[in-house]
C-alpha cells in the first residue's frame, strides 16, 4: 500500500494574498528533496496555487501519519521564516498553533490523503484551489462521479455502472454520512447543494471497492473561532479503469461554477481553471483559481506533473469566469456577490449591533402605541 498526501498551507503571500514568493518555493523543494534522500518520502513535488504551497508526497506511513504531518509542519515553519525575513503578507497565516502535536488536525494546514494499492497504471489528478473553500469541490465531484451527462462511463463502462458511495461531512456538527449513488442522488443533492456546510470528503467505487477521491475538509475559520484566511482546498482524484477517465474528471471545470471565497473570503465568484503560471489572484483577490496537476504514480514515484488546464479547451471557461466576475462585481456590497451574513469571514455586524442598538426601535411597539 502507498499513501498519496497533499498537505498545504498559506505561510505568507507575495504580494498581498496573490502568490507565493520563489524563495519559499525553493525552500519547500529543498526540504522535500531532503525527505526523499532520508527515505521518509518515496517521492514528492511542490506546487503553488495563489498564495498556498502544496506538498504532494508519496510514502508508506498511511493517512494522518505523525511523521509525514510533522515533516509538512516543519517545512511550513521554514517557509514562514523566509516570509518573515522578506516581510511578506500574512507570514505563517495558516499555522494556528505554536507547537506540533501528533498530526495536523485542527492546526491550520489542509490535507487530502489517499491510501491505496497501486494499480498497474495509476493516473491521478491533484487539484489545488485558492480563494475558496472545500465545498467548492462538491459540484465538480458530483459531475465526475454521478452525472452521466458529464461522465459517459457511468452509462457505458461495466465497472462504473453500479455507481459510487459518497462520504459527506457536516462541517458544523462534525458528523458524516455515506450516500449510495445513484439511488441516494436526490437525497445527497439536498445536502451538497449547500457547500458551505456539507462537503464531500471521499468517494468509493462500488464495483472495485477502492477509494477514488479525497478532499481536504478543514474549516479554518471555525477551527480558529475567528478569521484567519479561507480554507483553500485540495483534492485527489484517481482515474481510469473503472473510475472516471482523466478527461471526465477534468470536464466539470469547463464550466466556471460560482464558489464562496474571493476578496476577504466573503464573496461569491466563479472558479477559474488555470495553468500553474496563471494561478496568482490579482483581481479583487480572485477570481478563485483551480489548477490540476496530473501524475502517473509508478512504484510510488510521481511521474509528472502535467499541467492539465494548460489547454486552450479551457479558454472558454476562463472567458466565462471573467464575464461572471464582471457581472458579480457590479453588485458591490450586495448579495449574492457578498456572502450571506453567516458565511462572511470579515464582518462589522457584531460591533454595529452594539453601536446601533439604541437607534433600532421595535415596529410592533410603535404600532401598539401609535395614536388612532
Ligand atoms: P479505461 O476504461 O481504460 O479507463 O478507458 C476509458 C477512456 O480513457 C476513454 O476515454
Ligand atoms: P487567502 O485565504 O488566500 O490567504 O486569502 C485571504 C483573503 O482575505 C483574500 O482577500
Ligand atoms: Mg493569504
Ligand atoms: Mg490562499
Amino acid at each position: 500500500m502507498i499513501t498519496l498526501s497533499i498537505i498545504k498551507a498559506d505561510t505568507g503571500g507575495f504580494v498581498g494574498h496573490s502568490a507565493v514568493h520563489p524563495d519559499m518555493m525553493a525552500e519547500a523543494r529543498r526540504e522535500v528533496e531532503r525527505a526523499k534522500d532520508s527515505g521518509l518520502l518515496i517521492d514528492g513535488a511542490v506546487a503553488s496555487c495563489g498564495d498556498d504551497i502544496s506538498l504532494i508526497m508519496t510514502h508508506t506511513y498511511g493517512c494522518d501519519a505523525g511523521l509525514i504531518h510533522s515533516f509538512a509542519w516543519d517545512t511550513f515553519q521554514s517557509t514562514t521564516h523566509i516570509a518573515k525575513e522578506l516581510g511578506l503578507y500574512g507570514a505563517g497565516q495558516d499555522l494556528l498553533s505554536d507547537a506540533f502535536s501528533g498530526n495536523l488536525r485542527g492546526m491550520g494546514p489542509g490535507y487530502a490523503e489517499l491510501e491505496f494499492e497501486e494499480r498497474p497504471s495509476e493516473p491521478v489528478l491533484c487539484f489545488l484551489a485558492d480563494k475558496t473553500e472545500p465545498g467548492a469541490w462538491n459540484l465538480p465531484l458530483y459531475k465526475m462521479f454521478a452525472d452521466p451527462f458529464n461522465t459517459a462511463g457511468l452509462v457505458i463502462d461495466e465497472k462504473m455502472h453500479a455507481g459510487f458511495g459518497f462520504e459527506v461531512y457536516d462541517l458544523y456538527e462534525e458528523k458524516r454520512i455515506i450516500f449510495d449513488c445513484p439511488s441516494d442522488l436526490y437525497d445527497m443533492l439536498m445536502y451538497i447543494g449547500a457547500p458551505a456546510r456539507y462537503v464531500i470528503h471521499s468517494i468509493r467505487s462500488k464495483t472495485l471497492d477502492i477509494t477514488a477521491a479525497a478532499t481536504s475538509t478543514q474549516r479554518l475559520s471555525l477551527i480558529a473561532g475567528k478569521y484567519v484566511g479561507k480554507d483553500d482546498p485540495v483534492m485527489i482524484v484517481r482515474c481510469q479503469s473503472g473510475l472516471p477517465a482523466v478527461g471526465e474528471a477534468l470536464e466539470p471545470f469547463a464550466f466556471s461554477h460560482t464558489v464562496g471565497g474571493c476578496m476577504r473570503g466573503s464573496h461569491h465568484a466563479p472558479l477559474m481553471p488555470v495553468p500553474l503560471k496563471q494561478s496568482h489572484t490579482s483581481r479583487f483577490d480572485g477570481p478563485p483559481r483551480v489548477v490540476a496537476l496530473g501524475f502517473q504514480v509508478h512504484e510510488g514515484k510521481l511521474i509528472g506533473p502535467r499541467d492539465m488546464f494548460d489547454d486552450p479547451a479551457f479558454d472558454h471557461a476562463r472567458v466565462q469566469a471573467t464575464e461572471v466576475m464582471d457581472y458579480l462585481r457590479r453588485h458591490g456590497p450586495f448579495e449574492p456577490h457578498r456572502l450571506p451574513l453567516e458565511d462572511l469571514e470579515y464582518t462589522t455586524m457584531a460591533s454595529l449591533t452594539k453601536r446601533l442598538a439604541h437607534r433600532w426601535t421595535s415596529l410592533t411597539t410603535e404600532v401598539a402605541t401609535a395614536p388612532t
